[in-house]
């Protein structure tokens, strides 16, 4: 059974804007999916049906499943859908720019997190991001934009997820910051959890990644093996024309 199963996702918003239509792809535990795509393809809709953070979009499924290890998760509200083990980094509005690194770190759902095994998250985002340890009495809007990316990851991960969603990974980031991050998402997988990355560094996307949604206009235009994608020229279709 795949950890996530989405079947002709159609999300469309109060607008009338159709944000994705009929859109089907599956992630495998510790996999690491690239969902790829123009702006307005519907790569952050797509991410939202999944996490639950429609309904504060004026967005809502009206086809379509998503099922998380085999559990019907359409239309459930993030809370819910975090206490199964699925949390998201969102393209904006990352972290709680008036508390401080720590308590953005205690902040989601790392109270759940018990014992050895919280010893064990915390190791690992402090491994990943060290900047987080040496700052983590300070406020987390005085933070570069690069550490606050950090800071999001790093605060999802400390709920020990089973799937983490990264959407706009290194977007506005310094260069010299996307290669820490991409590691960053390498390593996470490699310890157990799964990722669906959107990131507009395709070639870079494409080589962590394990497989791949192309989207064009809200529908799939092509999936499958990310190696296959790489020189590809419907990489280049799906970003050229409409
Ligand atoms: N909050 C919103 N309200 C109304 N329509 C929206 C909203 N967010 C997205 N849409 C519409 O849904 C469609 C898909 O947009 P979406 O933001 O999912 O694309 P995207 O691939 O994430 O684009 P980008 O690369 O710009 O982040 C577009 O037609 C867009 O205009
Ligand atoms: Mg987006």
């Amino acid at each position: 059974m795949p950890l996530l199963e989405v079947t002709d996702l159609t999300v469309r918003y109060r607008t009338g804007a159709v944000g994705v239509q009929d859109v089907s792809f599956s992630v495998e535990p510790s996999q690491i999916v690239a969902v790829l795509g123009a702006a307005g393809a519907g790569k952050s809709t797509t991410v939202r049906g999944i996490s639950g953070f429609l309904r504060a979009e004026g967005a809502r499924v009206v086809k379509g499943s998503v099922r998380f290890q085999g559990r019907d998760i359409t239309g459930r509200e993030p809370h819910q859908v975090c206490g199964l083990g699925v949390f998201a980094v969102p393209e904006r509005r990352k972290i709680f720019p008036n508390l401080s690194v720590h308590d953005n770190l205690e902040a989601l759902g790392a109270r759940l997190v018990k014992g050895e095994r919280r010893a064990a998250v915390e190791a690992l985002v402090f491994e990943l991001f060290p900047d987080l340890a040496r700052d983590r009495r300070r406020l987390a809007g005085r933070l570069s934009g690069g550490q606050q990316q950090m800071l999001a990851i790093g605060r999802a991960l400390m709920a020990d997820p089973k799937l983490l969603i990264v959407d706009e990974m290194t977007l506005g980031l310094h260069p010299s910051l996307h290669e820490p991050l991409f590691a960053a998402v390498q390593r996470i997988a490699a310890a157990g959890s799964a990722v669906l990355l959107v990131d507009e560094s395709t070639g870079r996307t494409l080589e962590v990644a394990q497989h791949c949604v192309l989207l064009k206009s809200g529908h799939v235009l092509a999936a499958g093996p990310s190696a296959d994608f790489i020189g590809n020229e419907v990489l280049v279709a799906g970003y050229v024309g409409t």
